[in-house]
């Protein structure tokens, strides 16, 4: 078992977003500058967009923290989103999600300039994404994908099972899976909650994606000898344990599952980390202009 090192790859990664963060800083005179909106006080959002914020800084772009009262309205929200769409010093823009349920998140994903959507959660990026055209690919997908590659895992003509299908992860990688690319070229099966007989469907897997969030979803007796297991889950609960006063479970019942796999990703330590990666390589290509 050989464990696809989350903490390593990112830094690596990190240290040559740096480098061309500093060139681009040179020749335009501005850094690279990612906008978060959150909205409310959800625990898990506060630190994945806090996250986002101070790897910014680390890799030397400017950031900025739009907060909004779980109160604000959807028009207010929009409107906000119109401004900084027009603001020429700004290069990237996401939402955090989830919203309050009195906001509608595709028209808010909708009102972002999908040239500024480095969430690549815009249908035009999606549909860009599925035609193989350049595009902003959603950074928890494009963060795999980009470990896959570090690794030189060779996924063509692999069988991949992909377990559910948020628009945020599971959707996005299944098509980023099958395309004609490298990585990718797998044969891709995506299951939900709707899937009947889970376990067969998942067994079938040489490459196995856990984003459903739940704590130890896929057990050992679902996973295939010698698979490639990607949890993606980030599954909260209190601890005493911890500093923090939580701790992190993923998808994937690690201790069982990692003696069969031929490469797995730990959590913490694994897909997490990869996907600020992805969301501060989008950022630096909308400051480029080199997608569109
Ligand atoms: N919520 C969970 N993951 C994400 C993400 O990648 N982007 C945004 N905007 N919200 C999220």
């Amino acid at each position: 078992m050989n464990i696809l090192d989350g903490k390593e790859v990112s830094a690596k990664i990190k240290e040559d977003i740096k480098v061309e963060a500093a060139a681009f800083t040179a020749a335009s005179g501005r850094k690279p500058h990612l906008v978060a909106i959150l909205v409310g006080n959800d625990g898990g959002s506060e630190t994945y967009v806090a996250s986002k914020m101070r790897n910014c800084e680390l890799v030397g772009f400017e950031s900025t923290n739009i907060r909004y009262d779980v109160e604000v309205s959807e028009a207010e929200l929009i409107a906000k989103i119109q401004e900084i769409n027009k603001d020429p010093n700004i290069d990237g823009l996401i939402v955090q999600l989830p919203l309050p349920a009195h906001i509608d998140p595709d028209k808010v994903t909708e009102a972002i300039d999908h040239r500024k959507d480095v969430d690549g959660f815009h249908p035009i990026n999606l549909g860009r994404m599925q035609r193989n055209l350049p595009c902003f690919i959603p950074a928890t997908p494009y963060g795999i994908i980009l470990m896959l590659a570090h690794y030189g895992i060779d996924t063509a003509g692999k069988h991949a099972v992909v377990v559910g299908r948020s628009n945020i992860v599971g959707s996005p990688m299944s098509i980023l899976l099958a395309r004609n690319s490298n990585p990718g070229n797998c044969t891709v099966t995506l299951t939900h909650s709707r899937t009947k007989d889970l376990k067969t469907e998942v067994l079938r897997g040489d490459i196995i994606v856990a984003a459903i969030g739940k704590k130890n979803f896929v057990t050992a007796d679902m996973v295939k000898e010698g698979a490639i297991v990607i949890d993606v889950g980030i599954n909260r609960e209190n601890s005493t344990e911890t500093k923090s006063g939580f701790k992190l479970y993923g998808d994937v019942d690690f201790d069982n599952v990692a003696p069969k796999a031929s490469w797995i990703t730990p959590v913490p330590g694994g897909v997490g980390l990869m996907t600020i990666v992805g969301l501060l390589k989008n950022t630096l290509e909308a400051a480029k202009g080199t997608i569109y």
